[in-house]
């Protein structure tokens, strides 16, 4: 069985640096769930289509021509030949993406596609619902937290270091609003498999994050 190894959490807990980190380590392939749900927001709002309107979006779910294309920093997303990873980092696909992730015919849209992933050598998936839902039989779970406030803080850290001056408390607002959405929606909330293990990374630098997760995929015989 191909060894998969789920970080969920909430937005700015570190989950998509840390996957990252680990899945290098590993060698393992990579998956970043959230980028889906806001492909196909950005698809949606592209296109028109209401982002109520859960037939037509879930059409538009299972016939996305998406690729995730390996480039020297990473991963890009590209739709339809196009590069549309920066496209898609901002508030206004993000809470497009959160707002429909809460129907039930949108995320059925993207299971399939997501479970693809799950590939020799192994997987490090990110997302909300990844160890809950997409891959209940993953070897090693982990929830990933941090307080809101703390990830404003790094949000706003990371615009500032692209050039662009934004809000402390705006962004606050912003992650509450998405963060309440994401936990309470009854399809595929937002909270850790029962199995998972809970790291709060509030006070904690990336490489003590790392370590705590690694530690723990050794001691399970993942590497
Ligand atoms: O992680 P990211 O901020 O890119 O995700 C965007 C939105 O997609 C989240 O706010 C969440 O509502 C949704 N999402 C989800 N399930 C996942 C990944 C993301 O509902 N597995």
């Amino acid at each position: 069985m191909t060894p998969v190894i789920t970080i969920d959490g909430p937005g700015g807990s570190g989950k998509g640096t840390v996957s990252k980190i680990i899945a290098d380590q590993l060698h393992f392939n990579i998956l970043d769930s959230g980028a889906m749900y806001r492909v196909l927001a950005y698809a949606a709002l592209k296109n028109g289509i209401d982002l109520g309107d859960e037939d037509r979006l879930y059409d538009l779910g299972v016939s996305l021509n998406l690729t995730f294309t390996p480039v020297d920093d990473g991963v890009a997303t590209v739709l339809d030949g196009e590069d549309i990873s920066l496209r898609i980092r901002n508030e206004e696909v993000g809470g497009a993406a959160s707002k429909i992730a809460a129907l039930p015919k949108v995320r059925a849209s993207l299971l399939e596609r997501q479970r693809q992933f799950a590939t020799a050598p192994g997987l490090v998936g990110d997302g909300r619902d990844l160890g809950t839902v997409v891959f209940p039989e993953a070897q090693l779970k982990v929830f990933l937290d941090a307080s809101a406030e703390e990830r404003a803080r790094r949000r706003v850290k990371q615009m500032e270091q692209k050039g662009v001056n934004c809000d402390y408390g705006q962004i606050l607002k912003e992650i509450q609003e998405r963060d309440h959405r994401d936990r309470t929606r009854p399809v595929a909330p937002l909270v850790p498999a029962a199995d998972a293990l809970v790291v709060d990374s509030t006070s904690m630098t990336i490489p003590e994050v790392v370590e705590t997760i690694m530690k723990e995929a050794r001691a399970r015989k993942l590497c």
